[in-house]
């Protein structure tokens, strides 16, 4: 039988550029090669698309990007292409399912997701609605909210609002206060504010990375996240919670945990880690994932789930905490990857 060819997309024009090419070198290495024939495309940070067939240990030092192992390449919306061509020489390159792992902007938002609709290339993940929906921190609590489930009070503001004003129409919040830009990942552009004397300099900071931010309340308790698998039949991973000393899970935290802990299974009883699964699969389904994607919630002191947010790619590291979530109700990452490519190929 021939191998299915898979187009592993990896960087990204992206800000979350470095976490993809170690997502994606840990896919790379335990992706079937009975199965599968991995074609690697590296994105720069620039945007530009490369065939690479260097050695996969350069991916993740950043030293991908040489000469004698990229040919420049674009994809084509042809679909009788169905794949991509090599620009210098012309060759069409026809591939059977497109794997991005990239993280937030232009690679888990939507975008790149829409270009392969349009190819009709199967890809695998969320579909392009649903990964724009879970970008967009705003809109997906204002549906998730609409289904009864809790979500953290906040206000959507633009880039053109009066400094002054904005400070005045989030005055009922209690402190602390989360300033995020609306779409980011990685904890990218986000800022606890402990005292109004910040907020001020956490505009600006969330104003740099997007032209939207939402300022929302703290949320007193500690994050819990689920991993969910699945189109239509869903598999859910054990509820792993994240212990912070102080802070929040910056990007330091979430990539050295250096004073913060992964916790597996999150210390609550069995009975409220059910609560948690089932909230996640509703978020899930409300927000149109498929595939695959981890859903982020608050558990309170009283007891109370509320929703934080959907990665609909979150890091994909064999460590990492999807995967590890999924070990834990016995699947080997091995196979995680083999159902994350048949689950978008049966789409
Ligand atoms: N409303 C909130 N209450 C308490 N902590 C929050 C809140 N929003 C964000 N955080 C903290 O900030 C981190 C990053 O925020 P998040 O919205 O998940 O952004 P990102 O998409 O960058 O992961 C969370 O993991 C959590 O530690
Ligand atoms: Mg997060």
């Amino acid at each position: 039988m021939e191998k299915i060819k898979v187009a592993c997309l990896f960087g990204g024009c992206s800000s979350e550029y470095d976490v993809s090419l170690v997502s994606a070198t840990s896919v790379i290495n335990n992706i079937d090669r009975d199965k599968y024939d991995p074609i690697l495309i590296g994105i720069t940070r620039e945007g530009n698309f490369y065939l690479y067939k260097g050695p996969i240990e350069e991916i993740e030092k950043n030293n991908w990007y040489k000469k004698e192992f990229c040919q420049k390449i674009t994809f084509s919306v042809n679909r009788e292409d169905h794949g991509f061509i090599v620009m210098e020489t012309g060759e069409v390159v026809k591939i059977d399912i497109a794997f991005p792992i990239l993280h937030g902007k232009n690679g888990e938002d939507g975008r790149l997701q829409g270009l392969f609709e349009l190819a009709n290339i199967p890809y695998v993940g969320c579909d392009m609605t649903s990964s724009a929906i879970c970008m967009d921190k705003f809109l997906a609590h204002e549906l998730v909210k609409n289904r009864g489930i809790l979500v953290p009070q906040s206000y959507l503001f633009l880039k053109y609002d009066n400094k002054e004003e904005i400070k005045e129409k989030i005055k009922d919040l209690a402190y602390p206060i989360f300033v995020k830009p609306l779409k980011a990942g990685s904890s990218f552009g986000i800022t606890k504010v402990t005292v109004k004397e910040m907020i001020d300099d956490a505009i600006d900071l969330a104003f740099s990375f997007d032209d939207k931010i939402i300022i929302e309340e703290g949320i007193d308790g500690f994050e819990v996240g689920c991993a969910v698998l699945g189109n239509n039949v869903l598999t859910i991973g054990e509820v792993d919670e994240i212990e912070l000393q102080d802070g929040f899970f910056d990007y330091e935290e979430k990539y050295t945990l250096k004073t913060s802990k992964i916790v597996l299974p999150a210390r609550i009883d069995e009975k409220e880690r059910d609560r948690v699964r089932k909230t996640a699969l509703e978020i899930y389904r409300i927000l149109g994932c498929e595939g695959f994607a981890r859903v982020d919630m608050f558990y309170t002191k009283d007891k109370k789930i509320v929703f934080n947010e959907v990665n609909t790619i979150p890091g994909c590291t064999s460590h990492s905490r999807y995967p590890s979530m999924l070990k834990e109700v016995g699947y080997e990452f091995k196979d995680v990857i083999d159902k994350w490519i048949r689950l978008g190929l049966n789409r």
